[in-house]
């Protein structure tokens, strides 16, 4: 399993902060935001990662990360993503990285102490998406389970208005190669992307898309509320509160 970081984007929603650097590189407590998708995948044990970048900032990233050996790393590749063509559209960057193997992906603004290990180690084919409880599934891309069968995802909606659960798809997802197929035959959404929705729900059309909950804390530390938050979990955590 390898696994890929996505951190483009130019993070307009944290303007003033992300005026002057990448918001991957921001603080959450006493690391880069970006340390912590890194360590997911690393405590799950995925040392072959590539981090997708974009924007002015972007050769920051060199200087954080290096060649990745001092955060568990052994293998680190970089690729630039021109433009913000979205979530996806910085996916299929890995497409060569990949090489035919299955890819567990993070969002570099997701932080989690949930660990994947079990998931990545008996993970065949078809896609694993994460689904987390929040108090505002409209902010996310939400799933709707089938009521006879709850297991089940029939479809999820891109930031919805009216959810139909409670449910976030969190920024965490497995893939077999199939992904980049998939991602080919998308359109950009109404807010000019490649969303990464839509590939979810060609996994769901083609009936091999299944879900876990993910367990412990998750935020996107995207926006100054979550960022706030992410702040203060990781600074307890680290104190042992
Ligand atoms: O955090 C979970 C949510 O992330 C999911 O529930 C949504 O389905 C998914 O679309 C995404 O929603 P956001 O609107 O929060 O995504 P955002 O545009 O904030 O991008 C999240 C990360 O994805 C960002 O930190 C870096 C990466 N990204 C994003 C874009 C638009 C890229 O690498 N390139 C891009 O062009």
């Amino acid at each position: 399993m390898k696994g890929v970081v996505l951190a483009g984007g130019l993070g307009t929603r944290l303007y003033p902060l992300t005026f002057v650097t990448n918001k991957h590189l921001l603080p959450v407590y006493n690391k880069p935001m970006i340390f912590y998708p890194i360590e997911t995948l690393v405590n799950a044990g995925i040392d072959e990662i590539m981090v997708v970048l974009s924007g002015p900032y972007a050769g920051d990233f060199i200087s954080v990360l290096k060649n990745g050996k001092e955060l568990g790393i052994n293998h680190l590749e970089y690729a630039y993503q021109e433009g913000e063509g979205g979530i996806a559209h910085a996916l299929s960057l890995a497409e060569d990285f990949a090489d035919g193997d299955n890819i567990t992906v993070i969002l570099g603004d997701n932080t989690t102490d949930a660990n994947i290990v079990e998931s990545v180690a008996n993970f065949q084919n078809g896609a694993l998406i994460f689904l987390k409880e929040v108090p505002d599934p409209e902010r996310f891309g939400v799933p709707t389970l089938d009521p006879k069968d709850p297991d089940k995802v029939v479809k999820i909606t891109e930031k919805p208005k009216k959810p139909d659960s409670n449910l976030a798809v969190t920024g965490l997802y497995i893939y077999d190669d199939q992904v980049f197929s998939f991602i080919k035959k998308i359109k950009p959404s109404s807010r000019g992307e490649l969303e990464i929705t839509d590939v979810n729900n060609h996994y769901i059309n083609t009936g091999q898309l299944r879900y876990a909950k993910l367990n412990g804390f998750w935020r996107d530390a995207g926006t100054f509320d979550t960022l706030f938050e992410a702040n203060q979990y990781w600074a307890s955590k680290a104190n042992g509160k």
